[in-house]
């Protein structure tokens, strides 16, 4: 009996072991401690010193944090990079005109002469990891506030940041790891001269569009190409016409093999947030709470975008870019609740919890510190519910009222007058800026759309949260209009200056005392005072909670690690360099139904004819698709064009390099699969997929589709 006893432990520990196999984004600088083992098991024919290693050349040194919102990586001896379409949409935005449409016809540099400066973008290499948890901690004694810690820690890292920047001229940033227990220093080279030098029409790098977005099966050519540039002694430098392609460290080999499923994969970016380690409650708040409220909140402003948008190919144009930012998020925390719910995350994290209150109790002397835990982190969690709608109402509400922000902005004038004294220059160019952000914010503006989402939103507002919560304007609006949403609403539109260009450009000309007095009684400037000051005192109460909470996660993580100590802890995403390995996987997104890991060319030409805006192809693809003009770019006849694999990526890995088991570019990841977007709450490896565009694909687009085969001159390509 004993014996079949453990078999069946055993038989019932091998599936939760596998469960945990492709999980997981970690420190380059710990791979070779914690990892390689598992990789090289896996397929991987590489060391940990060929991934990262200071002063030597390694795959790190291929990979930038591109504009601190993505990745890239570095695929020639001359300094070209590739990324997404959509990390180079910016851009590829702003170089773009009726005359030259980048974003409707492509661009491509045909030599290096027509590359496309951008003043705004940046892309860093990080050079160094140090572990600075010692120095950083140095004075925090045990039981002081959350406060005096930030305090002594933030004086210590500013120290060694100093010193480390003194030494070496590099950029540094400590972060924090497992809720503050740990500190890494990070060392990045940063460089400013980065030029644009091609993108597919958005028709290939979005294709699919919103539609598409979060979805697999996919077919989107998510690429663009930018070349960073230094002075003549391969430094940084900021632009300048004479200055030359940059020689990297090291850049990434193409492999023209490609891959198949089963293959090891490996990814390396800078993911920026994820919440691993988060209590069961914690999980039951967001996603009964939290997500919904913002869901419904957005549901509602992309009902108004689109009804507009649908009247009138101006206000399409003006606001599409805004309506798929709000759309992203919107559709991906769908994605999550779906994803929680299915493989029952609550329940596993109860059964976890359990677990640890279990192993506190076999040991109480001795462990203590973790006694209350669990329950000082239920009661916080607790306080935090009752305030988390009307934090987040202050950002998916107040912050969503185009006007609100715009006006907003005018307390910097306002401020400027009152300080006339200090300088005329400061005033002058407080009102250079605002001239600025006036006809940016004109270009794109419906005051239509304002209004109505203004209104929706306020009724929502006002019925979820009470009436201490309401800006004082809107508190004395509400007794005015005897709780008539809509009258009030007509009243600030109609009154406001700050819906008419005219009057805002001419008050801008040369504003005076009076001028002053205008912006100060408008009704819609008062309200965005109002809800700056509401804002910062329900962020203060919100993180006197979540400091608290802060300090205890810390213990219990703590906890986690001494209760686990073979597992093989990883921290949470917090925008430093991630290396996350797994395999190309098909998945099964529901009952009876199997999503192959691979997606063609062909695929795209079936969903172009659904005759829908999101699957408009260019003629010039569906030629080449004609007359089977695919150059070597294909497998059994056929172009690839996506794949899926199972590496634990999240926001801020778009852009990343997927490689193979030799360090070789294979695709470049710009996505999750929608059941899988949960894996920044829980992975789940039977679920969780990140998408990648073939790099074959990419080679195609550039060689068949744009003639730009100069390009792949520049490039290693290892043949298959
Ligand atoms: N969902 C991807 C990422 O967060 C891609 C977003 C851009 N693409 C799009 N069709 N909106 O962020
Ligand atoms: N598209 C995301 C980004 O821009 C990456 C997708 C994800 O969240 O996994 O970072």
């Amino acid at each position: 009996m004993k014996k079949n006893l453990n078999i069946l432990l055993i038989l019932l520990f091998i599936p939760l072991a596998v469960l945990r196999a492709d999980e997981g984004m970690w420190l380059p600088s710990l791979i070779g401690e914690l990892r390689i083992g598992d990789m090289q098991e896996k397929g991987f024919r590489l060391s940990a010193d060929d991934i990262y290693q200071i002063n030597q050349a390694a795959i790190t040194d291929a990979v930038v944090s591109f504009g601190g919102f993505c990745t890239g990586e570095l695929i020639s001896a001359e300094g070209l990079l590739i990324t997404n379409h959509h990390c180079g949409l910016g851009s590829i935005q702003r170089h773009s005109s009726l005359e030259n449409n980048y974003l409707d016809e492509g661009f491509w540099a045909m030599s290096r002469e027509e590359e496309l400066p951008n003043l705004e973008l940046y892309v860093r290499f990080l050079r160094e990891v140090q572990d600075v948890t010692e120095t950083v901690l140095e004075g925090v004694e045990d039981g002081i506030t959350e406060q005096s810690r930030e305090q002594i820690i933030g004086r210590n890292i500013r120290k060694l940041q100093d010193e480390a920047m003194d030494r070496t001229q590099w950029k540094a940033v400590t972060k924090s790891f497992y809720y503050g227990s740990e500190y890494c220093m990070f060392l990045y080279e940063e460089f400013n001269d980065v030029r644009l030098v091609g993108a597919p029409p958005k028709a290939v790098g979005n294709f699919g569009g919103d539609t598409d977005n979060w979805i697999w099966p996919r077919h989107t050519g998510d690429f663009s190409f930018f070349r960073i540039y230094a002075d003549e002694n391969n430094n940084p430098a900021t632009y300048a016409a004479e200055n030359v392609p940059y020689k990297p460290r090291n850049f990434l080999p193409v492999s023209a093999g490609g891959v198949d499923t089963g293959d090891f994969t490996m990814v390396c970016g800078f993911p920026g947030n994820t919440d691993q380690y988060l209590l069961s409650s914690d999980l039951e708040m967001i996603i009964g709470k939290s997500l919904p409220a913002k869901i419904r909140i957005r549901t509602e402003r992309m009902e108004v975008m689109q009804n507009q948008m649908d009247k009138s190919d101006e206000i399409q144009i003006k606001y599409s870019a805004k309506y798929a930012r709000v759309a992203n998020a919107w559709k991906k925390w769908q994605g999550v609740i779906k994803g929680i719910n299915k493989v029952e995350a609550i329940a596993q994290k109860k059964d976890y919890e359990q677990k640890f209150s279990g192993w506190v109790c076999r040991d109480p002397a001795g462990r203590r510190e973790y006694e209350n835990v669990l329950d000082s982190l239920e009661c916080l969690i607790k306080k935090e519910s009752d305030l988390i709608l009307a934090y987040e109402y202050q950002r998916e509400i107040l912050g969503a009222i185009e006007i609100l922000r715009f006006a907003g902005n005018f307390m910097d004038l306002v401020e400027a007058f009152q300080n006339r004294e200090i300088g005329e220059y400061y005033l002058d160019n407080t009102i250079d800026i605002a001239r600025e952000q006036s006809s940016d914010f004109f270009k794109d503006y419906t005051v239509a759309i304002d209004m109505e989402i203004f209104r929706r939103l306020l009724i929502i507002y006002m019925a979820d949260l009470p009436e201490t919560y309401y800006p004082v304007p809107l508190q004395e609006a509400m007794q005015k209009y005897r709780g008539d949403i809509d009258g009030y609403t007509t009243y600030l539109f109609d009154k406001t200056i700050f819906s008419s260009k005219e009057k805002i450009m001419s008050l801008l000309e040369d504003p005076d005392q009076a001028d002053l007095k205008k912006i100060e009684n408008d009704p819609v400037f008062s309200l965005a005072r109002a809800c700056e000051d509401l804002s910062a005192k329900i962020r203060h109460s919100y993180r006197s909670i979540t400091d608290l909470k802060n300090t205890i996660y810390r213990l219990y993580v703590k906890g986690l690690r001494e209760m686990e100590p073979d597992r093989g802890f990883y921290a949470d995403a917090n925008g430093s360099m991630r290396i996350a390995y797994g395999q190309v996987r098909d998945y099964r997104p529901r009952d009876a139904t199997r999503y192959g890991s691979l997606t063609t060319l062909d695929g795209i030409i079936e969903k172009s004819y659904l005759s829908m805006e999101d699957y408009i192809i260019p003629e010039k693809l569906r030629e080449l698709y004609e007359q089977k003009d695919f150059g070597p770019y294909t497998v059994n006849g056929k172009v690839p064009v996506c794949f899926i694999a199972s590496n634990h990526t999240s926001g801020g890995n778009s852009g990343s390099p997927v490689l193979n088991a030799d360090g070789h570019l294979i695709g470049i990841n710009f996505d999750r699969n929608w059941e899988g977007t949960m894996s920044d709450y829980v992975y789940d490896v039977n679920q969780c997929r990140n998408i990648v565009v073939d790099i074959r694909y990419v080679l195609f687009i550039i060689d068949k589709y744009a003639g730009a085969g100069h390009l792949i001159d520049e490039m290693k390509i290892i043949p298959k």
